[in-house]
Formats: C-alpha cells, sequence, structure tokens
C-alpha cells in the first residue's frame, strides 16, 4: 500500500461520510471500513505477506490511517446530537438554586386572628361590616347626634354619595348585626377604620379595630368585666391587672376605658405608661338603652355590653414597638420578626 493509496482511501471514506444522513448509515460505512472483516482489517492481515523489515513502518502507518479515520467516524457521530450541545451551553448546572421564600401573614393579621380564637372560645361568633358605612350607622345609631360634639373627635372621610363615608371605627356594625339578628347575640368584629389624622409614630388615617358585643336577658357590667379579663390574660399574660376608669362615650351607659398594669414595668411607672403604671387599651360600656331603641331591641328586657379595641396599640404594647408607621411600611426587616 503506498502513500497515494492511503490519502486515496481517507478521502473516499471522507465523500462517503459526507454523504451520510442517518445514524444507520454511519454503523454500516463503520462495519465496511473499521468491522472485523473490513477494509482496515484486510490491510492489518496483509502485513503477514510483506518481508520481515517492512512490517513495522507499514504497521505504524496501518495504525496512523486507523486512527485517523476513527477520529472521522467520530466527528459525524457529533453531529447527530446538535441540541444536546445547545441545552448544555444554556444550563449552567453549576449555579446556585433560586430559593424559594415562605411567606407569612402580617404581624397584624396574624394578632387579628389570635384575638378572634380567644372570644372564639367564649362563645363569639366574629363578623364583618363593610368599610363604606352609612352616617346613621357610624353616627346617628350610636347615639352621636348631627351636633354632638363628641361626633369632632372622629369626623371622617366623606365619600361623594350622599350620606356614604369611610367608616372611623368598628361600632357601626353593631348596629348592623342588632337590625338583622334577635338576641342572644356574641360577636366580635375586626376590621379597617379611618380618621383625619395625621400620620406620626402614634397616629395613623387608616388602622383596625375589633369591636366587641355581647347582648341578653341579663348581661352585667361584671360579665363585661369577666370577658376582658380573660382576653387581657390571653394577650398579655397571667399577672396582668386591669381597671376600668369611668369614660365617657354616647353608645354605652355607664361606660368605662379600660386600662392594664404596665407590662414593662409592672405598674411601678416607668417612660412607657408616662409614670402612671397603667396603660390604656380599650373603651367598654354598657350598650346605651338609645342604640337599641333605635335597632328596634326591647331595652327593658335585654342588657348588653360592648367595647372596642385598637389592634396597632394592643400589638405595639404587646411586642413593644414604638412607631405604628411600622406596620405599613413594608421593610422586611419588621415583617420578619414576627
Ligand atoms: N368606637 C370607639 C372608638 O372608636 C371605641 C369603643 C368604645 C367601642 C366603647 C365600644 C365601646 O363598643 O363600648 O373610639
Amino acid at each position: 500500500m503506498s502513500d497515494l493509496d492511503i490519502t486515496n482511501l481517507k478521502e473516499e471514506i471522507a465523500k462517503s461520510l459526507a454523504e451520510v444522513r442517518t445514524k444507520e448509515e454511519l454503523e454500516a460505512l463503520q462495519i465496511k471500513y473499521l468491522g472485523r472483516k473490513g477494509v482496515l482489517a484486510t490491510l492489518t492481515q496483509g502485513l503477514s505477506t510483506l518481508p520481515v523489515e517492512e512490517r513495522p513502518s507499514r504497521g505504524r502507518q496501518i495504525n496512523a490511517l486507523k486512527q485517523s479515520i476513527i477520529n472521522l467516524f467520530n466527528e459525524k457521530l457529533q453531529s447527530f446530537k446538535p441540541q444536546e450541545k445547545k441545552v448544555i451551553s444554556f444550563v449552567d448546572i453549576g449555579l446556585p438554586a433560586t430559593k424559594q421564600e415562605l411567606g407569612r401573614l402580617h404581624p397584624l393579621t396574624q394578632l387579628i386572628r389570635e384575638i378572634c380564637i380567644i372570644f372564639s372560645r367564649l362563645g363569639f361568633v366574629v363578623v364583618e361590616g363593610p368599610e363604606i358605612e352609612t352616617e346613621e350607622n357610624n353616627f346617628t345609631g350610636l347615639n352621636i347626634p348631627l351636633e354632638h360634639p363628641s361626633r369632632d373627635a372622629f369626623d371622617t372621610f366623606y365619600l361623594k354619595e350622599q350620606k356614604l363615608l369611610l367608616r372611623s371605627h368598628t361600632s357601626p356594625v353593631q348596629i348592623r348585626v342588632m337590625k338583622a339578628r334577635r338576641p342572644p347575640l356574641a360577636v366580635v368584629v375586626p376590621g379597617r377604620v379611618y380618621r383625619p389624622d395625621a400620620l406620626d409614630a402614634a397616629h395613623s388615617f387608616m388602622f383596625h379595630q375589633i369591636e366587641g358585643f355581647m347582648v341578653d336577658k341579663n348581661i352585667k357590667f361584671s360579665d363585661l368585666k369577666g370577658v376582658l379579663e380573660v382576653f387581657a390574660r390571653a394577650v398579655f399574660g397571667k399577672d396582668i391587672k386591669m381597671r376600668f376608669r369611668p369614660h365617657y362615650f354616647p353608645f354605652t351607659e355607664p361606660s368605662a376605658e379600660v386600662d392594664i398594669s404596665c407590662i414593662i414595668c409592672k405598674g411601678k411607672g416607668c417612660s412607657v405608661c408616662g409614670r402612671k403604671g397603667w396603660l390604656e387599651i380599650l373603651g367598654s360600656g354598657m350598650i346605651h338603652p338609645h342604640v337599641f331603641k333605635y335597632v328596634g331591641i326591647d331595652a327593658e328586657k335585654y342588657m348588653g355590653f360592648a367595647f372596642g379595641m385598637g389592634v396597632e396599640r394592643i400589638a405595639m404594647l404587646k411586642y413593644g414597638i414604638d412607631d405604628i408607621r411600622l406596620f405599613f411600611e413594608n421593610d422586611l426587616r419588621f415583617l420578619r420578626q414576627f
């Protein structure tokens, strides 16, 4: 076999390979040239017919030829796997994986649920009302007449539609429920309320309240005390003390504001409680006969108590938060702590 034969053979194979379209055709060619009885095998066998001195150099030539043919076949084989190559170039399996972030409920939502669960264990049902209210439900029905000075304190955002407004408290849901259902009633009402207050560390134009009320034939002020004591202990701890301070609300008579012993100084007096040893947590009282009259419940037959608390205030006291704005700024460094 001359050098020319070798070059011809290589060219012949390259040509045939160029025409190959399928893996099957490639395999057939491979058998023809590299198979056990193929062209290369015949050449190798031919070595034994050569004079002994010529065999080593011819053997090396044939081996080199065989290797270059194998390379040609491999190249062709690679051309059958184009997609595989692409995928490898797009996906970098060495990259760190994308982390799945777990969400959680907002601290106020968590606290609202916690408080509603405490009251539902005492037999209260949870009811929600609309944030857009009528003037009647928000004021008149609750014994807050148009000219009453107490109305200034939570005069609110009015809508263009006549006599509709963003509710300034959750108390109007008392009116809605008492108009629609008859006693016995035990209801808690969580929800958003709106007031024309400028934003600062202690005030917000929007915040959350939980209203509660109970109406039946023989509901007494002591029932109010008992229920609120269970609530305060469940939220703030067993050692908490409570006091009822006389106050005025148009929709309750008598009315009281409720304080708990300061959770920071335990009643000794500190900067958080303003040296008083007490922290105000809610307003409450016995439902006013005018309210019963407005909703058509016989005030001679039925009695009831009501209370209303600000959820942000409870959360700030419970967790030692000193700025209400933190609840609404969506700063994850704050929110992730709950
Ligand atoms: N609605 C009152 C407010 O927003 C809170 C309140 C006080 C609700 C006494 C009551 C209550 O039900 O009896 O300031």
